[in-house]
């Protein structure tokens, strides 16, 4: 079945997003492999210094600088370590405060004391040597599954397959995954993409190819879809969904809290109270507060009470439910609600507080009424 129909009830694809590709498809495998190999003849990066003089050092190095920074930001940085730290040795047998200064200003500096660190363990523990497996680079401090693949593929001519974010976009958009790529799921279909796409042979020039085309085709704001080589491929560009794929990370719900407040007002003076100097409102007026209705009423048993419609204010990190209660005030009232960060204020004068903005929603009508 032609890539852009649902695999579960034969329409083109506008089922989707609850659709995802998943069938074993050897001819559609090809065609991805073809598409993406001619694409590295003709526009392939071939030129970037870690692919001069290749060795699993030199890759091994580009791969990190290259984790979560941009090939242009790692070139200086790349050719100056490399002057300096010319061999594995060399940097083994250095300080990690010198490779540190080498790597300041391109940041995330637990990279550099894990390139240190793994370099000494290559020199001490084995010899020199590097190993031949994923198990064994993984093995190494800094060094993952796909870093494991990149230095295999691209510096030792092994069938490794690579997974990084530039990949997962790039897999992501072409088989319209639905699902957030950081998940253990999703992450477990793409490598499983991956490693079936991964070719037995070219696969240095697959992998890079790849890592170019998500770097700078398939972006990830502003895809150039015109000038894809699997844009006939592609579900995201066929259903005209570029930019909801990869799916982003599902937001929380924000939490619901509940508030409890009286307005309490005599001789037109409102009872206020000055919130803690840190936390929401920090440091504003604003009406004293219950964390119950049972409380409230408690402290006003005997009043009339007239209650307000609740209603919602969002923060950032959570929603507050207000509640507020108008009460019919006495002397009592006074004495129950006496306390330091508790004082009467005239109502005209509340304009100038500064108060947040639900509560001064709730005085405004107040004030409209002297
Ligand atoms: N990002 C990670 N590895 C890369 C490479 N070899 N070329 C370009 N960008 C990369």
């Amino acid at each position: 079945m032609p890539l852009n129909h649902c695999q579960a009830c034969q329409q083109p694809l506008r089922c989707a997003p609850q659709f995802t590709i998943q069938t074993f498809d050897v001819k559609l495998d090809k065609s991805f492999q073809q598409a993406v190999l001619a694409y590295y003849q003709e526009h392939g990066r071939k030129h970037l210094p870690w692919q001069q003089s290749k060795s699993p050092y030199r890759v091994w190095v580009s791969e990190i600088m290259l984790q979560q920074t941009q090939v242009a930001t790692v070139i200086p940085y790349y050719e100056k370590f490399m002057q300096r730290f010319a061999t594995i040795e060399s940097l083994a047998h250095a300080s990690v405060d010198e490779v540190l200064s080498y790597w300041s200003g391109l940041g995330y500096y637990s990279r550099a004391r894990n390139l240190h660190q793994c370099a000494k363990t290559i020199v001490e523990q084995f010899d020199g040597a590097w190993p031949s497996t994923v198990a064994g680079l993984e093995s190494l401090p800094g060094i993952g599954r796909s870093t494991a693949g990149a230095i295999l593929s691209l510096s030792m001519q092994q069938p490794a397959a690579i997974l990084d974010g530039n990949v997962k976009r790039v897999l992501c958009r072409v088989f319209a995954i639905n699902g957030w790529p950081g998940s253990a799921k999703v992450l477990k279909q793409l490598w499983e993409l991956s490693e079936r796409l991964t070719p037995e042979k070219n696969t240095d020039q697959y992998n890079q190819a790849m890592m170019d085309l998500g770097a700078t085709v398939c972006t990830r704001s502003k895809p150039t879809c015109n000038t894809c080589p699997l844009k006939s491929l592609c579900n995201a560009q066929a259903l005209g969904a570029q930019k909801e794929y990869p799916f982003s990370k599902p937001k929380k719900e924000k939490p619901t809290k509940h508030v409890w407040m009286p307005i309490i007002v005599e001789k037109n003076q409102i009872l206020l109270e000055k919130r803690p100097p840190t936390g929401i409102w920090g440091g504003l007026w604003s009406l004293p507060e219950f964390d119950s209705k049972q409380s409230l009423q408690f402290a006003f048993e005997g009043q009339t009470l007239q209650w307000h419609k609740p209603f919602k204010h969002t923060f950032s990190h959570y929603h507050l439910m207000i509640q507020a209660v108008e009460v019919n005030s006495n002397p009592n009232t006074v004495a129950i609600m006496d306390s330091n960060a508790r004082q009467w204020h005239h109502l005209t004068t509340t304009e100038n507080l500064g108060l947040p903005a639900p509560i001064e929603k709730l005085l405004k009508p107040l004030r409209a009424t002297l």
